[in-house]
């Protein structure tokens, strides 16, 4: 992180101490229906020089089980809404609520997977790096944070690699670390920013597989960022188009009846076609609500 990240970035104050479980504010009221609530979310980054909108009052609901995709061109906000999702950056207007509950900043409920291989502390083994924050944030013990992460490394079939260190894995293998690292904490919400973005198509598509079963198996409940029309109807059950820098909700889309089966059809290559359009067309007719 840049010093010019570290003034820019509102941060929740008083600094924030993550607490072991559950969100961290209390209930404003118990009659909420989505897990997770994004409301007239407005973000910011404060420059030396002037001050930048990230996103402009962007509200979406995520449910339980949904795989929420945020799909818009590059600088339209993804990467802030997530974070700020995660809690790390304070909105300036607006609202993000788990479970009902006002976030107020990071928490192992909402685990982050990054597009960066490099997210792997390199001096820990494989298996020292799932359970690193199984551990740290005292959701388990030694002994039980090291069962659950062999069964995580299992499912993402990298057990055989649990003692060696990242530098002797690819760059798909580090993002399967990632992913199960994510996973052994059992998150409310996975974050995931581009997670294949790196990868080659070949690997990107088994990456893309592998979620797609592990969700089928698990049912976790993710929101995924990505910049591909094509990643999003696969991954996607529901997608958020963002308009352009500052990020606005242009559409949102039910993409539930595609997958990796479905790619090259001549519905998907429509559905592909019409969130093409939707992106780039001028700002005037943004608000369409789309059913595919
Ligand atoms: N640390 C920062 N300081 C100032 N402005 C920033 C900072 N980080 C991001 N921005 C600005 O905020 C806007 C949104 O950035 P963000 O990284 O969220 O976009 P994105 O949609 O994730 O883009 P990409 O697809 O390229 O990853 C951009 O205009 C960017 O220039
Ligand atoms: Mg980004």
């Amino acid at each position: 992180m840049t010093a010019a990240t570290l003034r820019t970035t509102r941060a929740f104050a008083p600094p924030h101490v993550a607490r072991p479980h559950g969100p961290s504010a209390p209930a404003a009221s118990a009659d909420f229906a989505a897990l997770l609530q994004v409301q007239g979310l407005s973000l910011e980054y404060a420059t030396a020089q002037r001050v930048v909108r990230a996103t402009h009052r962007v509200s979406f609901d995520v449910h339980e089980a949904d795989r929420f995709v945020l799909l818009g061109p590059s600088g339209c906000g993804k990467s802030t809404l997530l974070k700020a999702v995660g809690g790390f950056i304070a909105p300036v207007e607006g609202e993000v609520k788990l479970d009902g509950r006002a976030v107020r900043g990071p928490g192992p409920d909402r685990i982050v997977v990054f597009q960066e291989f490099d997210q792997l502390p390199p001096w820990k083994t494989v298996k020292e790096n799932v359970m690193f924050p199984l551990v740290a944030s005292r959701t388990l013990g030694r002994k039980e944070a090291a069962e659950r992460a062999l069964h995580w490394l299992d499912r993402v079939g990298l057990a055989r690699f649990a003692d060696v260190h990242p530098h002797q894995l690819s760059g798909g293998m580090k993002q399967r670390v990632a992913i199960a690292r994510a996973l052994a904490m059992q998150p409310r919400v996975l974050l995931m920013d581009e997670p294949f973005a790196a990868l080659d198509a070949l690997t990107r598509r088994k990456m893309q597989e592998e979620l797609l079963a592990l969700w089928e198996e698990a049912r976790f409940t993710l929101l995924f960022v990505t910049h591909s029309i094509e990643e999003a109807l696969v991954v996607g059950n529901r997608i958020a188009l963002l308009s352009p820098h500052p990020g606005r909700m242009r559409a949102e889309i039910n993409s539930h009846d595609f997958g990796l089966a479905s790619q090259g059809s001549a519905q998907f290559q429509a559905a592909a076609q019409r969130i093409h359009d939707l992106l780039f067309e001028p700002e005037t007719a943004a608000d369409a609500q789309v059913q595919s």
